[in-house]
């Protein structure tokens, strides 16, 4: 009986510090009821990168419609890179084809007060990212949806993705840091095709997990 008791007990500790472990925050950001699982590691590296490189003008497509409730299903992308924005007198530029989202996105925003330091666009990313005319410091790319199975689906998204930088090229500099989410997934997810054609441009890749970092001076 004994011998089961402690089992019981190891087993329930051990499922514990599994949980700590794998409970990733983005402190001193956000608070650490926020975890970011998979994008922790690279959403800190791009960070420190942007702290470092005094990003000021972000841009990302695919809004985080949900703010802060799926930091760790979605990334929270628009509340992480609007907070570092507003704490750092930078500004976001977010774009999603959905207005739902937008309006959604939105309420997160004035939540948590950053109006003054985050434009929400509701477009077609490649249609806003044409137009775009500023230099871009930082650039996620986060809006077609990928599918583990459905090889259309992953065709489309990546070929989505690829026009997005197209569309936005003009605007990267030597200093830009450029983020992909969703890229490792089956075929390749959604940066495939605009990983292969960064990197043939002179573009290197400096971080490859979930997410992709990218960048095109040393790091
Ligand atoms: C995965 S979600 C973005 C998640 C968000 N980055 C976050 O961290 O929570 C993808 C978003 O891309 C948007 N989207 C899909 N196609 C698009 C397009 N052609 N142009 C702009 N946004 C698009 C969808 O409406 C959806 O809101």
């Amino acid at each position: 009986m004994k011998f089961v008791i402690a089992l019981v007990v190891v087993l329930v500790v051990a499922a514990l510090i599994r949980k700590i472990v794998r409970y990733k925050t983005l402190t001193p950001l956000l608070p650490r009821k926020y975890n970011f699982g998979k994008r922790r590691d690279t959403l800190r590296e791009v960070l420190r990168l942007l702290d470092e490189r005094g990003a000021k003008v972000l841009v990302e497509t695919g809004v985080a419609r949900m703010g802060l409730e799926k930091s760790k299903g979605d990334g929270a992308s628009t509340i992480v890179f609007g907070l570092w924005s507003t704490q750092n007198d930078a500004h976001l530029y977010s774009v999603d084809i959905d207005p739902e989202a937008t309006a959604k996105a939105g309420e997160a925003v004035n939540a948590m007060e950053l109006g003054d330091h985050v434009t929400l666009v509701t477009s077609d990313s490649v249609a806003y990212l044409a137009d775009f005319t500023d230099a871009v410091d930082f650039l996620y790319l986060d809006s077609y949806d990928y599918h583990k199975t459905d090889t259309s689906i992953q065709q489309a998204s990546q070929a989505h993705h690829l026009k997005e930088i197209e569309a936005i090229e003009g605007c990267l500099h030597d200093g830009t840091v450029i983020l992909i989410d969703d890229c490792d997934m089956p075929n390749g997810g959604k940066g495939k095709l605009v990983i292969e054609r960064l990197t043939a441009n002179g573009w290197t890749v400096h971080m490859s997990e979930y997410q992709v970092i990218l960048l095109r001076d040393a790091g």
